[in-house]
This record gives structure tokens, sequence and C-alpha cells, in this order.
């Protein structure tokens, strides 16, 4: 928890930019007329976790495109720990943002923050995890359930038949049981039939490596190292099990799945050691999820796409499409949108291999 005095000097800091940006405000609207006559957006951009590289994409993302729209944006980030990434945003309540844009740790635990911010009048919009049980106003995400099918898909077309370990996401992320219900809506029927045994099921917490690395290591011990494919749910946690594979020498034997197009995903997708990865283009969700905080601000329309029931109100949502990714398609997906480039992914790669 901050201590009172802590609040109060970050108050005094935040009120001293309100004033300067104010002023800068106040300055310029004589000379570039309408656009500066509007009040400067604030927006608060609460963030579970930093120390995954996702994560990093969204902040720099989101940052830019707020700013390009003329906006502030003042960033948290709570390293998975839900105490902190609460106190944060009561903060950021506090020093007057115009809307809070959150990705939660635990979309439960975050519930009552959206009733503090509408005590303030300030909106909230959930970015890529939903926030649960509660009066929340806006949802931004790709649709969740797909990214699940597109896993499932993709390595029962590799691994018709045999056993199967099931990786899971953090608990605490509601997207973590959408992924689940999307890879089973594909493995289910293959299981009823019998082609398909599975033969463990684990959630990685917090979605971090070294705890997929234990799961997997038990897992293969307790089946003797006969597992044939791995539905992971991203790609740090398909990392962490790819290293518990490897020491086993079975790493590009065993087909698993991966999401969000990590660096090191696609390098292992390219070297045959991951068998696909699910790209969400990031900067499309950055980018209109910066546009609906600075519609929100400004208390103006927003273009959505659906709702998403969460447990209390169907959420107003922006659903965007995510793109399942295997070698044949990496330079087609990831390498066009400049989300990496050629030479870091094919690093690894003798040149001679490189996708022309
Ligand atoms: C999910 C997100 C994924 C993945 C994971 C771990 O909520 O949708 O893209 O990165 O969290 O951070």
């Amino acid at each position: 928890m901050l201590s009172k005095k802590l609040i109060k000097l970050i108050c005094i800091g935040a009120i001293s930019i309100f004033t300067f940006s104010s002023f800068v405000g106040c300055s310029s609207k004589g000379t570039s007329g309408t656009a500066s006559t509007k009040k400067k957006v604030k927006i608060g951009l609460s963030i579970d976790d930093l120390r995954l590289e996702r994560w990093q994409h969204d902040r720099d993302l989101f940052t830019a495109a707020a700013e390009k729209l003329g906006a502030e944006v003042i960033v948290q980030s709570a390293n998975g720990d839900d105490t902190t990434q609460y106190s944060q945003a009561e903060n950021l309540i506090s020093q007057g943002v115009d809307v809070l844009v959150i990705i939660p740790h635990n979309g439960q635990t975050m519930a009552p923050i959206v009733e503090e911010a509408h005590k303030s009048k300030i909106k909230v919009l959930a970015y890529d995890r939903l926030i649960t049980n509660s009066d929340l106003d806006n949802y931004i995400s790709f649709d969740n359930v797909k990214v699940g099918e597109l896993q499932g898909k993709a390595i029962v077309d590799k691994v018709p038949k045999g056993s199967y370990f099931m990786m899971g996401g953090s608990p605490t992320d509601n997207n973590a049981k959408l992924f689940r219900q999307g890879q089973m809506n594909v493995i289910k029927p293959l299981v009823d039939k019998g082609d398909i045994k599975i033969v463990g099921d684990q959630w990685a917490k917090d979605w971090l490596p070294e705890e997929a690395l234990k799961i997997m290591e038990n897992a293969l011990t307790a089946n003797s190292n006969k597992i044939d494919a791995v539905v992971a749910s991203n790609d740090s946690t398909a990392g962490g099990a790819i290293q518990a594979l490897a020491s086993q020498k079975l790493d590009g034997k065993v087909a698993i799945s991966g999401q969000d197009a990590d660096l090191a995903g696609c390098q292992r997708v390219v070297e045959g050691k991951q068998s696909m990865t699910v790209y969400k283009p990031i900067k499309d969700l950055a980018t209109k999820a910066a546009e609906l905080s600075v519609k929100m601000a400004n208390g103006e329309d927003l273009a959505t796409n659906g709702t998403v029931n969460n447990g209390k109100k169907d959420v107003k949502s922006l659903l965007l499409t995510p793109i399942s990714v295997t070698a044949e398609n990496m330079k087609d997906t990831v390498i066009k949108d400049d989300f990496h480039k050629l030479e870091e992914v094919y690093k690894n790669v003798p040149k001679d291999k490189w996708p022309k």
C-alpha cells in the first residue's frame, strides 16, 4: 500500500503536471484553432504486468497512438500483484484522469474500481481482459474463443491422434478461460471419439515461463515422456514448456501451440521448435483503444461491434480478429506488418532457408 505521504506527493506532482498542461493549452488556444479549444485528455493506463513482452508492445503503441490524438497517458504497472494494481488505479483516479484504461491481473478483483471511478465521473475501458461483475463502460479485445480455436485446430491438424497435455494460462485471467473454451471446441469431439487422450491439464500462475517449465517437467515424468502434443495458451508458457521438452531432447518432436507472436515465439516457430503462434495485431488494438479512450473522455459515440456479458451487464465491446501463424505465413503476417523484422525472426536459421 502507498503511504499517505507518498500519495500526497504524487498528487502535488499531478497538480503541477495538470497546471503545466493547462498553461500550455491556454497559450496555444489562440494560435492553433478549434482542436486546441478542447481540453487535453488525460488517460490512466493500468497494466497488470510489464514482465511479459506482450504488454511492453501494448504500452508503447497505446501511448504513441494516444499522444498522436493529443492526449496524455500516465502508465502504471503492477507486476502481477492485485493489491498494487488496485492502489495504482485508485491513485490514477485521484490524479484526475479523464478515463481509466485497465489491463486487469484479476478481472474479478478489479471490479470495485469501476464504481470508484464512476463516483469521480471517470469512465473505464477494459483492455484485452474483461473486468467481470461490474458496471464496466467498454471493453476492447480480440475474439479470445477464436484464439483458442486457432490453437486447437493447428495442433489437431498436426497430431490428429495421441496423448495431449493442456497447458492453461493464469487462472486469474478471464482470457485464459476463453482460450481453453476455444481449444476444447476443437479437441473435445476428438476426445469423445477416442482419438485424443488428455493426459494432464494445469494452469500456469501469472503466465510465467518458469511455472510452465515446472509443470511440463512434472508432466513428462508422470507420463514417462509419452506426450505427443501440448496445447499451450501463449508464447511465454510455450517457451517454458519447450525448455522442459528440450532437456528430454523432445523439442521439435512434440507439437506445441502458442500466442502473441513474441519474438522468441516467432523464432521457435521458424526453427521448428514450436508449431504455431497466434498473431494479434496489437497495433490495431492499441490504436483503436486510444481512439475509444479519447472519445469516452469527450462523451462521444463509439464504433463498437458487439457486446460481451461480464456477469452483470452486456458491455459494449470492440473485438478484433486473431491470425494463426506458422512458418509458412510468418513473412506475410508478422513480418509484413513490421511487428518483427525478418532478420530478427530468422536470426538462427541459415540464410539460404530464409523466405524470399
Ligand atoms: C492474456 C492475453 C494474451 C497473453 C496473456 C499473458 O490475457 O490475451 O495475449 O499475453 O494474457 O500476458
